[in-house]
């Protein structure tokens, strides 16, 4: 591999220096957009399908018309990911709905645009898979699902999270602990988190205004292949920091698991044993399931 770096530009594949956004992207102008984050292990795409899948229904909500279907766009992915060589990568789809000056999309002339990029990323430093997370709570609350739904996982909504993760930053920690507006737990910056008490797996449930994550999903289905019981309770930062283990799923930061919430020791401070055998069960189905994109 050279080492050059293409990106897909509305199904062309271009140098990633040479790639041009157009000034009035309506994604640029007001956040009218939405994405995916994917990743790509030992060649491997994994849950290729359920992330299209998901841009598509994103789209839908958000009434985008992406120029091309489904089957299609997958291929673009998969084109993209060969162009850059990663075996082991993370790949960003981004589509807006499309070029135009104003509000109003009537604005609009031509299609949608489709960004695609595929790099490697590390979003955490290896000796915090071992070590853990500090998670503090931030005041920033989620959205509340009756103004952007949560499964609309569109460009603007981000500012937010963005916020949210400076503010865990400032206090110390690596991660944000956001709530709802009624206060109950719902998900880290761009994580879904779990919890473990007596045994079982608790995670918020999807409806009370959170990303219905795919690394989440697929954590759901591990625990409960491997025997465990898995329920999606309302919790509160009460269930959090009387939790055995706690641990954040997400496509960039993967299995992680979070040690310390705003100033407790979650357990006795350490990964505990069903986290370490969720992230090595995760570690093992990435590696192996997954569309060939070579
Ligand atoms: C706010 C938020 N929650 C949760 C997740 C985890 O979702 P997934 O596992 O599909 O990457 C993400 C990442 O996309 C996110 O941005």
């Amino acid at each position: 591999m050279s080492g050059q770096q293409f990106v897909s530009l509305n199904g062309a594949l271009v140098k990633k220096e040479e790639a041009v956004i157009p000034f009035y992207d309506h994604g640029l102008l007001y956040g009218d957009g939405l994405f995916e984050g994917i990743r790509v292990y030992n060649g491997l795409v994994f849950k290729l399908d359920e992330h299209v899948a998901r841009l598509y229904y994103s789209a839908k909500a958000l009434n985008i018309n992406l120029p091309a279907p489904p089957q299609a766009t997958r291929e673009t992915i998969l084109e993209t990911v060969r162009a850059n060589g990663h075996r082991d990568g993370y790949i960003r789809v981004t589509v807006t709905r499309g070029t135009g000056l104003g509000l109003d999309p009537k604005h609009i002339k031509g299609e949608a645009n489709v960004y695609i990029s595929c790099e490697q990323l590390a979003l955490y430093p290896p000796e915090m898979y071992e070590d853990g997370l500090i998670v503090a709570t931030v005041s920033t609350r989620l959205p509340s699902p009756d103004v952007i739904d949560p499964r609309v996982k569109c460009t603007g909504k981000y500012i937010n999270n963005i916020m949210a993760k400076a503010e865990a930053n400032r206090s110390g920690a690596g991660e944000g602990l956001m709530l709802t507006r009624e206060g109950y737990v719902g998900e880290a910056t761009g994580d879904n988190i779990f919890l473990v008490k007596g045994g079982q797996l608790l995670t918020p449930p999807a409806t009370i205004g959170i990303l219905q994550g795919i690394t989440r999903d697929t954590v759901i289905m591990l625990a409960q292949a491997a025997g465990i019981s898995v329920s999606e309770p309302i919790m509160t930062q009460y269930d959090v920091y009387n939790a055995d283990e706690v641990f954040l799923t997400g496509t960039a930061a993967e299995v992680i698991p979070a040690v310390e919430f705003d100033g407790r020791l979650i357990g006795d401070g350490k990964p505990g044993p069903m986290t370490r055998q969720l992230m090595a069960a995760f570690r093992e189905h990435t590696r192996t399931t997954g569309v060939p994109a070579f």
